[in-house]
């Protein structure tokens, strides 16, 4: 047993990730010892071995959440922010992305169709009756209706007109939903985007079926594709600093040439090499271990080593993002930038061919 501190991942069911990832970084260095995570005892403020802990799961395990807080709070890098990914959701996070000037579908929040457990109706005194004529009139039709914290494209319904709405939303009990216009797209990318900075724009076809997705191609060409990818590079970049996520994935509909992102809460994104395909397996497992090791090198024992997004952080002078962008706009002034790329992002754009799209299994 060495006592050196540890680059290690917690993860489910996914079966080809975890190993080539703990392989890979084993490889390139022997500083930091990856491996599985293994917890025995969670002890409060007793930190854990790890000087990084790739997360893959705790979304579906509220044992870890708790684990992984507690370990972040003693000095581990959670990869991602246990604190963030416990606080978002899809609404916020097309909210934000208005303020960060990166293009989202019109979208409406609903509330559950069903009340939550062990409330009543005296615990929605404060919500009126919606103006349903009002949201399709803004929302238009086809529409697409989600769960505002969903993923692996459960409760997804496209509608085509108020009576299809109305049936679907019956069908969600007491899910809160986003109700959103539907893109019609010409191109539709699904992009990795790694420690902040490494960008894989994997062109996409969620209309054909799981096993196909990935054989897609760019249909956009010339100067135009040139165009389309150096804007998604930005739009990923700006959101996940806005987000603060080290390890996502971006959907992108274009419609007209504008990349309109739809899906961008992905913290734990499929990774499996039989549905992403082995190049951007490939990919995928050296972005993570290069960002792994990074991490590991610049975590400072007993500090916050956790990423915190420019929303988060500037809470702290107060600035909201839209007045961030409005002050950056205008020129003279003489405001702190909130949300430009870093560095440039490393683009590569990849066809493939396999199967499945959905987070990594439980
Ligand atoms: N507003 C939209 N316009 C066009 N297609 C959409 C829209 N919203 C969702 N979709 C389609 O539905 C799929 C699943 O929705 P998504 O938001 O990605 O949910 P999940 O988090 O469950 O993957 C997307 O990959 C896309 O093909
Ligand atoms: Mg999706």
């Amino acid at each position: 047993m060495s006592n050196k501190p540890k680059i290690g991942i917690l993860f489910g069911q996914e079966n080809t990730f975890p190993q080539a990832f703990v392989d890979r970084v084993n490889e390139k260095q022997s500083t930091f010892p990856a491996e599985f995570v293994s917890i025995e005892q969670v002890e409060q403020s007793v930190p854990t071995d790890y000087a990084v802990i790739i997360d893959r799961i705790s979304q579906d395990v509220p044992f870890y959440k708790a684990f992984l807080k507690n370990a972040a709070l003693t000095g581990t890098a959670v990869i991602n922010n246990p604190f963030w990914w416990s606080a978002d959701e899809k609404f916020f996070n097309n909210a934000l992305a208005v303020q960060l000037g990166v293009p989202v579908p019109k979208t409406i929040l609903l509330p559950s169709k069903e009340r939550p457990d062990d409330t009543n109706h005296n615990s929605f005194r404060n919500l009126k009756h919606m103006n349903w004529d009002g949201i399709f009139k803004h929302i238009g039709f086809p529409a697409f209706m989600k769960p505002h914290a969903g993923g692996g494209w459960k409760s997804v319904y496209k509608v085509d007109n108020p009576e299809q709405m109305y049936k679907a939303y019956d069908e969600t009990g007491q899910l809160v939903m986003l109700y959103q216009e539907a893109i019609d797209f010409t191109d539709y990318f699904r992009c990795y985007c790694i420690g902040g900075k490494d960008v894989r724009i994997m062109p996409y076809e969620p209309r054909n079926p799981h096993h196909l997705r990935y054989a897609a191609d760019m249909k956009t060409t010339g100067d135009a594709g040139k165009k389309l990818l150096k804007t998604m590079t930005e739009y990923v970049l700006t959101l996940n600093h806005g987000l603060g996520y080290d390890f996502n994935t971006v959907e992108f509909a274009v419609r007209d040439g504008i990349p309109i992102a739809i899906d961008f809460c992905n913290p734990a994104p499929d990774a499996d090499v039989n549905s992403v395909g082995q190049e951007n397996f490939d990919w995928v497992v050296e972005a993570a271990a290069s960002m792994a090791i990074e991490r590991a090198k610049k975590a400072q024992k007993g500090k916050d080593n956790l990423t915190w997004g420019t929303f988060v952080r500037n809470s702290i002078t107060g600035e909201i993002p839209a007045v961030a962008k409005v002050a950056k706009e205008t020129p003279p002034e003489k405001e702190p930038k909130a949300t430009k790329p870093e560095k440039a992002a490393k683009v590569e754009v990849k066809e493939e061919k396999p199967k499945k799209s959905k987070k990594a299994k439980a």
